[in-house]
């Protein structure tokens, strides 16, 4: 896979992606990640890439010029939206990045991320360059760097072989469920112990604990992951359960 980015703030990438997984699945040439400055794709002496807003207001706005060219030179020219190689434009306005999300652009070829700053971008950008606008949350940040960050290391951590896909599958969301509560060594601290059954042994009883776990979890913090999650004939008895306890 291979995932540009288009940002004015290069250096906000270095430790995030030097670091960790990303770092180590870049090592293990399962992701290529390059870090594109767009204000190189600009022809003025002063490399300017935002203008004030027509009508008038508050900011300035991300010129249409350097970004369109910048997708020709990686995307190819003419440039044709194909949503097999997503141009995603990082902004407080898209739709909210999930975990499905994150799946789906785990297996494209390449993938190009354009960071915004300032009051965010001339309209043209977002229809006719982006195929999808993406947000990481109902908040506004000052630029779209640290959602950039937030996506790829979501989206590298399930490229296969990136990190042990056991213990991707147990993730949180993977299956639309909270993870169960996680403990290790030692098995007593300051009066505080870990639950029995994790130290008796019984892999199957530890297995139907841990689902019992993740259901309760969620229904006590996320009950709207419950109305889509992929529950097995057994979890939906133990939700049933769960749910005629919680209303005694
Ligand atoms: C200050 S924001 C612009 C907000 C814009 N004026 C609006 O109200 O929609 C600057 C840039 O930060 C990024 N950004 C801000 N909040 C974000 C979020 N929640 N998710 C993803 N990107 C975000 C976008 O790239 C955006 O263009």
């Amino acid at each position: 896979m291979r995932i540009d980015i288009l940002t004015l703030f290069p250096e906000m990438f270095e430790g995030p992606f030097a670091n960790s997984i990303i770092k180590r699945a870049v090592d293990r040439n399962l992701v290529s990640i390059y870090v594109n400055n767009f204000r190189n794709y600009t022809h003025d002496r002063h490399k300017i890439v935002d203008d004030c807003p027509y009508g008038g207001g508050a900011g300035m706005v991300l010129k249409p010029e350097p970004i369109f060219e910048a997708v020709e030179d990686l995307a190819g020219k003419p440039y044709v939206k194909n949503p097999k190689k997503p141009v995603i434009l990082l902004s407080p306005q898209g739709r909210i990045f999930d975990q499905k999300i994150a799946r789906q652009l785990s297996s494209c070829e390449s993938l190009i991320l354009i960071c915004g700053h300032y009051e965010g971008f001339d309209e043209r950008i977002c229809q006719h360059l982006a195929t999808d606008e993406i947000s990481i949350g109902d908040y506004v940040l000052s630029g779209g760097e640290p959602a950039a960050i937030v996506m790829v290391d979501a989206i590298v951590r399930l490229i296969p072989g990136a990190i042990d896909e056991l213990s991707a599958a147990d993730d949180s969301f993977s299956r639309g469920l909270l993870e169960y509560p996680q403990y290790t060594r030692p098995a007593e601290y300051r009066n505080l112990s870990v639950p029995d059954i994790l130290l008796s042994g019984n892999h199957s009883e530890i297995e139907k604990w841990r689902r019992a776990q993740a259901l309760k979890r969620t229904l006590e913090r996320r009950p709207d992951l419950l109305q889509t999650a992929m529950l097995t004939k057994e979890e939906e008895k133990m939700l049933s359960k769960l749910l005629a306890e919680e209303s005694e």
